[in-house]
């Protein structure tokens, strides 16, 4: 009896102490969401799951209405607020006179710079520097919270494997390795080290999932995905968001697999807050929940909601049915009420977080906003943005005695280069190629005559006046490319060429003046080239690049700056081999330059199957026009002594790949050093090759580096047929090099 009893004392000391560790262990602010969710009525409950807000152009006035919903805490967030003293007044109302007084958050698409423009995220990611893209991120934060913007509808993490789609632009490319190692920096550097500071701002993974897959290419389109690549390639960035600390994420347009992503349980819910145990909000895409309705997935407003809800979306952009029905849905007890608790507990956590109730207002601070020190940042950006695609007999960078005839639309196009989802950037800002150019060469040393007025435009009324101006000079640079608005949200083309007149003015100026031509373009997307690449003599990707595009672009093609960039996407070569990317599967009848026969090789009358019938275009080939991480500099670099710490692995292990980089020339280079895996045999078919490391590395003249990456069999496990994420024992290869066809190779096996 009394053994019992002091083991019953000591079980329940024990008891009482888990209890206080529990206690103590318990993050201060979850008792503080439940004392709060405690005070609120059904209808402050519903108001924190509404975000209201105006289109982004809209900046007033403030209406009565909107004043008195703050008031009534039936607002929980706003978005496009852009005018400072309706921030401040808005959140005045709602910290002073609403029943909790519990304050809203601004949100606002800063996507690329808020002021300060940064080249497009696709042209971020050719930087593969992830410190770049964090600073970036950095001071997007930095201008726009003196706003009063805490919370950015970024990064988007959307794969994208389509160049046709418009908000490839946006996006991190097609590679879900880059994409992560981008995500990371992206959240880090939004929400800064801490997210309560003022300048903060909160970031938003967005748009899970799948929506980058949009069949064809058409916006808001049908997503397909089956579960281990959705897993294995689209998943991933997300994930890692969730590792950096990213307190938001957006359900997207799209279906996938046919359930609305905004109404999808088994992502918003299975994946999301079960197995990655997300404990921040989920904010739908704009009227993404009543559009569940033309989707043919709800009947009415009323269904959305209830299935969006159930899903786990927890705040409603724009559209109202929450706002109509959740209520509704509480009493008939379609929705249970615990369920709207965890939406708005979630809510309030993450606004507790961002220190919102200790520092609701924003700290004005204009002088930050296009500083010096951010638009040097940003042209830093822009200079490694810049993919140098072509070179040929090194005609760049130009020789200072070189006379140029400066042609094309793009050369002082100062709202173009700012590229898509620019809401805050002002043109005025922007320091165009022509202006770089007369700054640095003054204007006696070049001809400028731009001959089509805007990227689209057909007329050859200046043709003539172009021509002359080449043969006056011993270069042409010609500055082609897309203006922004064709590509962004919405924005998909089927033809992804030069538009307008670009290519007949090209192929003019090549034929009447036999002049070198370096084309410069600044695009959204890849553009395919195949009308023109004989005609023109180098190429230089610049994507939208942003406030200080022109002078990163000059300085890369003066010589100031070494190009280092690098494709974070396959560049086709025409359309019709889209979707190309670099990590497919082999198929049983993999091409192969040995037996391929081209179009214009097959013998008349050739017999049906002497062509080798293998996967591949008769007519395109079966290789991109350049791949995955390839990008040129003008110093040139060999590799060589490739070694694996150990040629065999066990389940936990890392190893260590040697090898030595070389600058062979007499300039100083960066080198992006790549690494990719092939798994011979998978219990599903594995890609022919995987991205699994990289680093760039400085070279001087003649300098040789050994450079060491090292991988972990978990880099190597993937998720299989059952979606369960396996380590599987084989053979596998590893390929070192300068992009994604890299050649050099070792084997070695996981046991
Ligand atoms: C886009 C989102 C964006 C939202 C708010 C939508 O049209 O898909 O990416 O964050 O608008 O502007």
């Amino acid at each position: 009896m009394k053994k019992i009893s002091i083991l019953a004392i000591a079980f329940s000391t024990f008891l009482i102490s888990c209890d206080n560790q529990l206690a103590s262990d318990r993050d201060p602010i979850e008792d503080k969401v439940d004392s709060l969710l405690a005070k609120m009525t059904l209808t402050e409950k519903i108001g924190q799951t509404a975000q209201r807000g105006t289109s982004s152009r809209v900046k007033g006035p403030l209406s009565e209405e909107l004043k008195t919903a703050v008031r009534e805490g039936r607002i929980g967030s706003l978005i496009n607020v852009m005018n400072k003293k309706y921030v401040d007044e808005l959140q005045r109302i709602a910290v002073e006179e609403s029943p909790n007084g519990i304050p809203l958050i601004f949100g606002r698409d800063v996507i690329h710079g808020f002021k300060t423009i940064f080249p497009i995220p696709l042209g971020q990611a050719a930087t593969w520097n992830p410190q770049l893209v964090r600073e970036g991120a950095r001071i997007a934060a930095v201008e726009a919270s003196t706003f009063g913007v805490r919370w950015t509808f970024a990064p988007m993490l959307d794969i994208a494997r389509d160049p046709r789609w418009g908000r490839i632009a946006e996006s991190p490319g097609e590679d879900p390795y880059l994409a992560s190692i981008l995500s990371e920096a992206y959240v880090k550097g939004f929400q800064g080290d801490d997210l309560a500071n003022p300048s903060s701002m909160m970031a938003c993974a967005k748009h899970f999932v799948g929506y980058g897959a949009a069949e064809g290419g058409r916006d808001y389109n049908t997503a397909i995905i089956h579960e281990p690549l959705l897993r294995n390639v689209y998943l991933p960035p997300f994930q890692k968001a969730i590792d950096a600390g990213v307190q938001t994420f957006m359900s997207g347009f799209n279906e996938l697999n046919g359930v609305p992503v905004s109404g999808n349980q088994f992502l918003l819910d299975q994946i999301l807050r079960q197995e990655w145990k997300f404990d921040g909000f989920v904010v739908s895409d704009w009227n993404s929940v009543t559009e569940m309705i033309a989707h043919g997935y709800c009947q009415d407003e009323k269904e959305a909601a209830l299935k969006a809800a159930t899903a786990g979306v927890d705040m409603e952009m724009t559209s109202q049915a929450y706002d109509n029905y959740l209520g509704e849905l509480i009493d008939s007890g379609e929705i249970d009420l615990a369920q709207l608790d965890r939406m708005v507990r979630a809510i309030l956590r993450v606004k507790f977080r961002m220190g919102l109730f200790d520092q609701p207002y924003r700290i004005d601070k204009p002088e930050v906003v296009l500083s010096e020190e951010h638009l040097e940042k940003a042209k830093n950006s822009a200079v490694q943005s810049v993919v140098l695609l072509k070179n040929d007999n090194k005609i760049l960078p130009l020789a200072s005695e070189k006379k140029l005839a400066v042609i094309g639309p793009m050369a002082d196009a100062p709202l173009d280069q700012l590229g898509t989802w620019v809401f805050d950037g002002n043109q005025k800002d922007s320091v165009t190629p022509l202006t770089a150019l007369k700054e640095s060469l003054g204007t006696e040393s070049f001809n400028f005559v731009p001959a089509l007025d805007y990227s689209r435009d057909r007329s050859e009324l200046q043709f003539q006046a172009a021509v002359d101006a080449a043969r006056k000079s011993d270069v042409i640079l010609f500055f082609g490319g897309e203006e922004a608005i064709l590509s962004g949200e919405a924005h998909s083309r089927a033809h992804i060429n030069l538009p307008g007149a670009q290519e007949r003015l090209i192929k003019e100026l090549k034929r009447k003046t036999k002049k070198p031509i370096v084309l410069v373009i600044q695009a959204g997307r890849p553009i395919t080239l195949e009308n023109i690449i004989n005609d023109v003599d180098a190429i230089v990707m610049a994507w939208h690049a942003g406030t200080m595009a022109g002078p990163a672009i000059v300085d890369i093609i003066s010589g100031k700056a070494n190009p280092s960039g690098r494709l974070p996407i396959s560049w086709p070569k025409s359309v019709g081999q889209i979707p190309m990317y670099y990590n497919y599967k082999n198929t049983g009848r993999p091409a192969s330059a040995k037996t391929f026969v081209g179009i214009d090789d097959i013998p008349r009358g050739a017999w049906q199957s002497s062509l080798g019938n293998e996967s591949h275009y008769l007519d395109d080939g079966f290789t991109p026009q350049y791949p995955f991480g390839y990008g040129l500099s003008y110093a040139s670099f060999s590799y060589d002594n490739m070694t694996l710490s150990s040629d065999t692995l066990s389940e936990g292990a890392e190893m260590i790949i040697r090898f030595d980089i070389t600058n062979t020339s007499h300039l100083e280079g960066v080198e992006t050093a790549q690494i990719y895996v092939l798994d011979k045999v998978g219990s599903i078919t594995r890609p022919v090759r995987e991205l699994k490391g990289f680093k760039r590395v400085n070279l001087k003249p003649l300098e040789k580096k050994t450079v060491e990456i090292i991988i972990h069999t978990d880099d190597l496990s993937f998720y299989n047929g059952n979606n369960q994420l396996v380590l599987e024992p084989g053979e596998f290869s590893v390929f070192v090099g300068s992009n994604a066809q890299a050649t050099m190779r070792k084997d070695f096996w996981i046991r």
